[in-house]
């Protein structure tokens, strides 16, 4: 075995996080830096030994990702505190929720944020908790200060009711802060007195999956279901399945949310039909809304299923379109990859796209979504720059141009792409929104154009 294939099984065996042979050059990056002063012999071997936690810690920070954003997938969160934590008694004094794989913690506390506003639960009683194995996410977590695109999709609203705004960013308010607690956790450690049974009413294990390979995520879910109350409910990222997976869970649905719950004796008797709503039993359970007509077929399908955040039916949809290999399939495929967090395989297909010679815009725009993930912010300024000069009116480029280089501290090209972001986004092709908007409709977006345009503003 080579040194990197081996430094790659090593990655999987302690993190899970599975790297395919195409994505090795940022592992090849990475055991290049580390091993600087050891030779990659000595390295190997000091990864292995129990000293090399803190190796280790690092490892976790540069290969992680941590994409996350305050109230993402809004249907499950709305489930969560509407119907799922509501439904245990009131005799439970604590109802304890974890997150793991919380990243920097928009997440858990989205959970407070919403239950508070939702007003179901005693805000007394609700506990969450967020894990990571990323000790610098956490940090950022525990801080609770958010930039205005962390918020984009939190109402004004609540954005005021919840966050106080500082020259920092958004603090939130102690209150909400002080229902969540975070701890450092990595997801493959055994830990049993954490994973006790009863430990937990529900886990939200979103987007965390994507990057383990399918034993691993099957260890993690076991482990899982014995932490969790009787009938207590797991939910997955929308684009993410127990299929293969896990049979200690039925499938839930309310509205467009898709969520589990632990089979209890009664209900594993007979079992839900996979993809189709459960039927609730004898427990406190939550109402089950009925399916939602089918989409149409083809391309407005496939948009549909991705409006909605049912990446599952989007990708069916789009396997059984006409033309899927053509551009605009391509297209679609790579804006699902995205959506995924699976950016190399977002990134191939956005090159793809380009040397297609077709969609020119939208390729160099996911290109720079990409990029931006990777930490990249110059490489992905230059591809939205690349956007707008191939398409002037696609707002979207504009707007991240200007956040980008607002972040930068060019204020001045900020305030002319930020200008140009807000006087297009109202005529901005509804396509265009469902596949590069993230989630968030015409008005949203404005928002986040004209906080940018404001905070520019304010710098002299
Ligand atoms: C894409 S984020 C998901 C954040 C949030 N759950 C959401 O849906 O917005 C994935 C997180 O999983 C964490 N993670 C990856 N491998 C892990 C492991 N072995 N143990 C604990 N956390 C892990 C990463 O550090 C990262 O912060």
């Amino acid at each position: 075995m080579t040194p990197l294939a081996r430094f790659s099984a090593l990655v999987e065996q302690r993190l899970g996080l599975h790297f395919e042979k195409e994505q090795w050059r940022e592992l090849e990056l990475l055991l290049t830096d580390r091993s600087a002063k050891t030779g990659v012999e000595g390295y190997l071997t000091l990864l292995n030994s129990p000293s090399a936690q803190s190796e280790w810690k690092a490892i976790a920070e540069r290969l992680t990702v941590n994409e996350t954003y305050f109230l993402r997938h809004p249907t499950q969160l709305e489930a969560l505190v509407t119907q799922v934590l509501p439904s245990f008694s009131r005799q439970t004094p604590h109802l304890r929720v974890l997150c793991a794989g919380c990243s920097t913690g928009e997440e858990p506390y989205s959970v407070a944020l919403l239950s508070r506003e939702r007003g179901l639960v005693d805000p007394a009683r609700l506990r969450v908790l967020g894990i990571d194995v990323n000790s610098r996410v956490l940090s950022h977590a525990r801080r609770a200060c958010y930039s205005p695109w962390s918020l984009r999709a939190v109402p004004e609203g609540s954005r005021d009711r919840w966050f106080q705004r500082t020259p920092e960013g958004f603090v939130l308010r102690p209150h909400l802060r002080d229902q969540v607690t975070f701890e450092e956790r990595n997801l493959l450690q055994e830990a049993p007195a954490f994973w006790a049974p009863g430990s937990f009413h529900a886990i939200l294990f979103r987007n965390v999956v994507i990057y383990f390979p399918p034993e691993v995520t099957r260890k993690i879910v076991a482990r899982m279901a014995r932490s969790l109350v009787p009938g207590g409910y797991l939910f997955l990222g929308p684009s993410e399945t127990l299929r293969g997976i896990s049979d200690e869970f039925e499938l839930l649905r309310t509205g467009d949310a898709f969520y589990y719950r632990l089979k209890t004796p009664a209900s594993a008797a007979v079992p839900a039909p996979i993809g189709l709503p459960a039927t609730p039993s004898q427990m406190d359970l939550p109402a089950v809304a009925p399916p939602p007509p089918p989409p149409p077929e083809g391309l407005d399908g496939v948009l549909q299923s991705l409006e909605a955040e049912r990446y599952e039916e989007a990708w069916a949809r789009l396997d059984a379109m006409p033309g899927a290999s053509q551009p605009q399939g391509q297209l679609l495929r790579a804006v699902l990859h995205l959506n995924a967090g699976r950016f190399a395989e977002a990134e191939r297909a956005g090159r793809q796209l380009l040397s297609m010679g077709a969609t020119e815009a939208s390729a160099h725009f996911l290109l720079g979504v990409c990029l931006e993930q990777s930490g990249d912010d110059a490489g992905a300024r230059d591809r939205y720059a690349a956007a707008a000069r191939a398409d002037p009116t696609f707002a979207l480029s504009h707007l991240r141009s200007g956040t980008l280089a607002r972040r930068a501290g060019d204020v001045a090209e900020a305030r002319v792409a930020l200008r140009m972001a807000v006087s297009l986004l109202p005529h901005e092709k509804p396509l265009m929104l469902t596949l590069f908007g993230g989630g968030f409709g015409r008005h949203g977006l404005m928002q986040v154009g004209l906080r940018e345009l404001q905070a520019c503003m304010e710098v002299p």
